[in-house]
């Protein structure tokens, strides 16, 4: 009889897209280790767990999950534990000290080398890394993530970031930025397309500064025209981009690749010049809205996303409703939109403070409310027209309903069959709902 003497891992990703990705690049590497994944914590022999420490919640909502893990091992399973990621790096020491049972601690810089730090745990060792890698010949792992097996995929084309914007703790989680080589960006595209996947999404903390520190590198925009080029690419997405910084060879870029989608994530953080100034944003409300009429002049159907942060050091009733206002005469189809949360050692800690939780609170209320208003608008404004979707996959409630996306990334639920996964197809929306919409083919 065979028996299966492979070890088990299971990983938990907490986070942003980033983190998505190096959890795959982990995968990738542990899987040539002989790892084999468990959707099963309790049958791991290793936990990894890659965590965000972007607001205070995410921070809480690792902590708990780590505490479950740890009582299991208390209560006998031999399991290596390692905490990965953002809030490794920022509290690696601490994490050690404070949680005995815990084996394993490493940042972002740790995961082309995870391979030899699990080595180490798994023979018993405790092992910290929060060291950053050497920027020259920066070691971006290349295999691909066996788990990939989707119409879209990341692809990384840049670490860290340099920019210093003063509510958040990513620079110092994720280091300084280095820009991957161009060749190896296009390669594993490459590598995606043969795999079935048809929607690249490039990820880095500031695309838009791809290349500009290393000579020789191409620029985003050119990034940009060499992944058009790879045969099989039908879709190509990015975030995320740095309103400041979005120059206008991206916007001709929106002119000339079809394969650009129409709808971009342009995080604002505020509508109030003296908050983005107070954020270090460098750029003003009325730089930002002239970015975007330019974008809207290249790609007139563009839709825009965004983030938003509220009750930002002094932000007065007159600075939200900037915030208010701009999201209107954007019209933004979707934001991701947060309270403010102090971060270790970001530089907002020294600003004078002055809005109360309950105030953040109820401003953060009415911007959600408003969005979403419109962002029912936005589907609704869809009834009755047929646009042309992507299916991605199984509708994640309906039996015999599978799901695509348009151009403008807007989901539509069309009765189907999954054999249709990949392909492009034409629908009829019938309804709009807040986050998606229905339809039918035609
Ligand atoms: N508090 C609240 N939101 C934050 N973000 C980043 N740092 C903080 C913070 N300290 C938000 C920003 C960013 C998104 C990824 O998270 O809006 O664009
Ligand atoms: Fe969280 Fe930022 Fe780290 Fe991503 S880069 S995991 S959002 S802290």
């Amino acid at each position: 009889m065979h028996t299966d003497t492979s070890k088990k891992v299971y990983f938990h990703t907490f986070g942003c897209q980033m983190n998505v990705y190096d959890t795959g690049k982990m995968r990738a590497q542990l899987a040539a280790d002989g790892f084999v994944e468990t959707e099963a914590p309790e049958e791991a022999d290793l936990v990894l767990l890659n965590t965000c420490s972007i607001r205070e919640k995410a921070v809480d909502k690792m902590l708990s999950n780590l505490g479950e893990h740890r009582r299991r091992k208390r209560e006998g399973q031999k399991v290596t534990i390692g905490i990965a990621g953002c809030v490794a790096q920022e509290r690696g020491e601490e994490l050690m000290a404070r949680f005995p049972d815990v084996d394993l601690v490493f940042g972002p810089d740790g995961v082309p080398v995870v391979s030899d730090l699990v080595a180490a745990a798994m023979k018993g060792e405790r092992v910290i890394d929060t060291d950053f890698l050497d920027l020259d010949n920066y070691p971006f792992v290349d295999q691909v993530d066996p788990s990939v097996h989707g119409v879209s995929s990341f692809v990384t084309i840049q670490k860290g970031c340099d920019n210093k914007c003063t509510f958040c703790i990513v620079p110092s989680t994720r280091g300084v930025e280095v820009s991957r080589p161009a060749e190896a960006i296009v390669q594993e595209t490459r590598d995606l397309v043969e795999r079935g996947v048809k929607d690249i999404v490039l990820i880095g903390q500031n695309v838009n500064s791809y290349g500009l520190k290393q000579s020789g590198c191409p620029t985003f925009a050119q990034l940009l025209y060499l992944v058009a080029d790879v045969p099989g690419v039908e879709r190509i997405r990015y975030t995320t981009s740095h309103p400041r910084d979005m120059g206008d060879d991206v916007v001709q870029a929106y002119r000339d690749l079809p394969q650009l989608t129409s709808h971009l994530h342009l995080p604002v953080q505020s509508g109030s010049n003296k908050i983005l100034r107070r954020m270090k944003r460098y750029y003003t409300r009325e730089h930002f809205l002239e970015v975007v009429a330019k974008l809207k002049d290249a790609r007139p159907d563009l839709v825009l996303t965004t983030d938003i942060i509220v009750g930002f050091a002094d932000e007065s009733e007159e600075d939200f409703e900037q915030t208010m206002t701009l999201l209107d005469e954007v019209g933004f189809v979707g934001s991701f939109s947060f309270k403010y949360s102090p971060r270790p050692g970001t530089p907002a800690l020294k600003m004078a403070w002055s809005v109360p939780a309950e105030v953040a609170s109820e401003r953060l209320t009415r911007y959600q409310t408003r969005q979403r208003e419109l962002s029912l608008a936005w589907h609704r404004s869809l009834e009755g027209q047929q646009v042309d979707i992507l299916i991605e996959g199984p509708s994640r409630h309906d039996e015999g309903v599978i799901c695509g996306r348009t151009s403008t990334h807007v989901m539509v639920n069309v009765p189907g069959d999954l054999a249709l996964v990949g392909q492009t197809v034409r629908a009829k929306v019938t309804r709009g709902f807040t986050h998606s919409t229905r339809g039918e083919l035609v």
